[in-house]
């Protein structure tokens, strides 16, 4: 274990850890010292990654949706690491769909995951970090949760969930004086592998295009959220609890500009 960093001596599971924001996430913890539980419902993603990262790293199967996964998890950290300090409910998917295009089937599901999935981790990690008197909990929202993107409904219902659960869970805390801290992060466009299934490369190099005005670009990258991340996992966020950080180079502030995604 890493006795330097800025999370030296802490232990963080992440989910939706394979690919994207929660691998630079798990990535950036472990540089700065945390022992991560890289977790992810893609079992050789989740491997490669814990793999990548070394030994400071493990890989577990979890299945945001499901109780009894985050339930076999949550005793696994206890008995491997004997605590937990940092979760951050990042596992996502995005499925294309206006409320007259999105089937109950694909509302379902991305609420399961996204909005199901941050109740289960939550509700699941608090008796262990109640007991030890506290640690950071850090969700990842979505610009989404502020525009509500026609184009996405269901993802935009979702990420609008996980906005309002975490304020309630971060008063909750302080109210039972848990020292445990509650925040939401709220990414714009970020360069993964979540695009994929909904955007043709037209569509990205037109999105692209549109943004251009902007200093820096229309997307960032996973690092820059991560970075965000870290910081409030970390205890230089002490005094921050209930919050939410947008990271999107200002792309919400600009709609006469910079129009919501047609994807
Ligand atoms: N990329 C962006 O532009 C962007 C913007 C705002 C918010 N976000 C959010 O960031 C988070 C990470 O997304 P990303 O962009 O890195 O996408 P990504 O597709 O690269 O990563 C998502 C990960 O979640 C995992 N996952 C999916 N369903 C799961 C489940 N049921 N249980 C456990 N893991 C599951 C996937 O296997 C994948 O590894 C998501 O919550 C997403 O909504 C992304």
């Amino acid at each position: 274990m890493s006795i330097e960093g800025r999370v030296a001596g802490l232990v963080a599971v992440v989910t939706g850890a394979a690919s994207g924001l929660g691998l630079a996430t798990a990535m950036r913890l472990s540089e700065e010292g945390a022992t991560v539980f890289v977790t992810d419902i893609d079992a050789p993603g989740a491997r490669a990654a814990a793999d990548m990262i070394g030994p400071s790293a493990q890989a577990r199967i979890l299945d945001v949706r499901r109780e009894d996964d985050w339930a076999g998890l949550m005793s696994a950290v206890e008995s491997v690491a004997g605590r937990l300090d940092i979760l951050v409910n990042n596992a996502g998917l995005l499925r294309a769909g206006t409320i007259e295009s999105c089937t109950l089937d694909d509302f379902r599901l991305q609420n399961a995951v996204m909005s199901e999935g941050v109740f289960l981790g939550c509700k699941h990690a608090m008796p262990l970090m109640a007991r030890q008197g506290g640690g950071s909990i850090v969700n990842i929202s979505s610009t989404a949760a502020l525009q509500g993107f026609s184009a996405v409904l269901a993802y935009s219902a979702a990420k609008g969930a996980v906005r309002s659960m975490t304020k309630a869970i971060a008063t909750h805390c302080l109210e039972r004086n848990y020292g445990i801290r509650c925040n939401a992060v709220l990414p714009g466009h970020i360069h993964t592998n979540l695009h994929g299934e909904t955007a043709t490369p037209e569509q990205v190099e037109r999105r692209e295009h549109s943004w251009k005005p902007l200093p820096n670009g229309a997307f960032g990258s996973a690092r820059d959220v991560a970075e965000m991340v870290l910081y409030l996992a970390s205890p230089e966020s002490r005094y921050v609890t209930a919050g939410e950080f947008v990271i999107d180079n200002a792309v919400t502030m600009m709609p006469a500009r910079i129009s919501a995604p047609t994807i």
